[in-house]
């Protein structure tokens, strides 16, 4: 087969594996991204005349039906084709002949795989603050069954004052719920038009309207000038993960919480059977890999949020190869956090809090020191220090 850039020569098949990388794999997920993108394009081209109607139609509905029999796993990208953009540009001449290939007049791969991503992490952004929203809803609902149980407050892990069930689930919903607001905030580095800026300095020669794509696409703004756009790579990219990393923080803290409730020793919570594994030698243990694994997922992402950082860190301006790189950290990273909401809402809509344990946990007269502090000082007037020597002594 020829790829798009070939000029007869070829190419070594250790060059080709290791350039393509796990390209053809990981842009399976930005094909129907490269599809709307770039039938945008080519009616921004048809607009400015440079696209016939019959041309112009014939590429539209090539790569509609191109999109569809690839959703449909009718066909995926090859290695050869090394990515999403040549697959397409490929079948689509296949398919339609010449027109196929006026579509690429006025971009290049640089620009059009900007497109295709930030069309794609729109949808992850949102796709993932509906899951961390869920679960904030999950933990309302356990708020909702048995938010009025005692619980002790730990510092340190150990008892501090009494709270109850409701406060601890609401902490966490307050943070689930800001973590949503800061993956809303990660959008506005992805709605910027990348279209029109080609290899990185324009379409000399053309009219291109980047204003007419931006808007079919729904991005909020033209970037511009066209210099900024490589230089921009990986920054919406990290910026999501960023939020990513903050979510995945407060999913860990939460897990690791039940985790200690539900040792033995604790027994504060109870799992349901179907979210926890057995032993391959201990046929008593019901164990909670699930959320061990969920606090492990944390350092998962934050290690791709730094390895989409440092992939541009150092590069001079322009398209670099090495920005191919960001796309697998950044991928696994979305794809990582959205699983990990979803296995603890499972959790979390099965978990019972065990009143007996509650109470008995939360009783113990010493949480309420500071509290007897608070109250002589409330009552007496004297000096917080001076209370708080009193119940000191108290308690010896
Ligand atoms: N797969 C490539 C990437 O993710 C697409 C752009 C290739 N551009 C190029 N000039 N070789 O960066």
């Amino acid at each position: 087969m020829t790829r798009l850039w070939d000029k007869g020569g070829q190419l070594d098949e250790t060059v080709l594996r290791y350039t393509a990388g796990e390209d053809h794999r990981l842009d399976s997920r930005l094909v129907a991204y490269d599809v709307r993108a770039s039938i945008a394009h080519a009616a921004m081209l048809h607009a400015a005349g440079y696209l016939s109607d019959q041309d112009k139609a014939a590429i539209a509905d090539g790569l509609e039906a191109l999109g569809k029999e690839h959703a449909a796993g009718e066909w995926a990208i090859s290695l050869e084709e090394e990515d999403a953009h040549t697959a397409l540009e490929r079948r689509l001449t296949a398919r339609i002949g010449e027109a196929g290939g006026r579509v690429h007049l006025g971009r290049s791969r640089n620009d059009q795989v900007l497109a295709a991503l930030r069309l794609y992490l729109k949808d992850a952004a949102f796709d993932l603050r509906r899951a961390a929203n869920a679960v904030a809803d999950e933990l309302d609902g356990l708020n909702a069954r048995q938010g009025r149980l005692p619980l002790p407050g730990y510092t340190h892990m150990q008892p501090a004052m009494p709270i109850s069930v409701g406060l601890w689930a609401c902490g966490f919903v307050g943070e689930l719920r800001d973590d949503a607001a800061g993956l809303a905030g990660a959008v506005r580095r992805m709605d910027r038009n990348p279209l029109g800026s080609g290899a990185g300095f324009g379409a000399p020669g053309l009219n291109i309207d980047r204003e007419q794509t931006r808007a079919r696409l729904g991005f909020a703004e033209v970037q511009a000038p066209v210099t900024s756009v490589q230089l921009s790579r990986g920054k919406a990219e990290a910026g999501l993960l960023f939020e990513c990393a903050l979510l995945m923080q407060d999913l860990g803290r939460l897990a690791s919480d039940l985790l200690l409730f539900y040792t033995r020793e604790f027994s504060l919570v109870r799992l349901a059977d179907e979210v926890t594994t057995g032993s391959s030698i201990m046929p008593q243990k019901r164990n909670p890999d699930a959320l061990e694994l969920v606090r492990g997922a944390g350092a998962a992402v934050r290690g791709c949020l730094l390895e989409v950082l440092g992939a541009p860190a150092s590069l001079p301006s322009g398209y670099q190869r090495d920005l191919q790189r960001i796309k697998a950290p950044l991928f696994r990273g979305i794809d990582l956090t959205g699983e990990s909401c979803a296995v603890i809402c499972r959790i979390v809509r099965g978990l019972r809090f065990v009143p007996e344990r509650c109470e008995e946990l939360a009783s113990a007269p010493d949480l309420r020191a500071a509290e007897r502090a608070n109250r002589l000082v409330a009552e007496q007037g004297i000096s917080f220090r001076k209370a708080y020597r009193k119940v000191a002594k108290q308690e010896e």
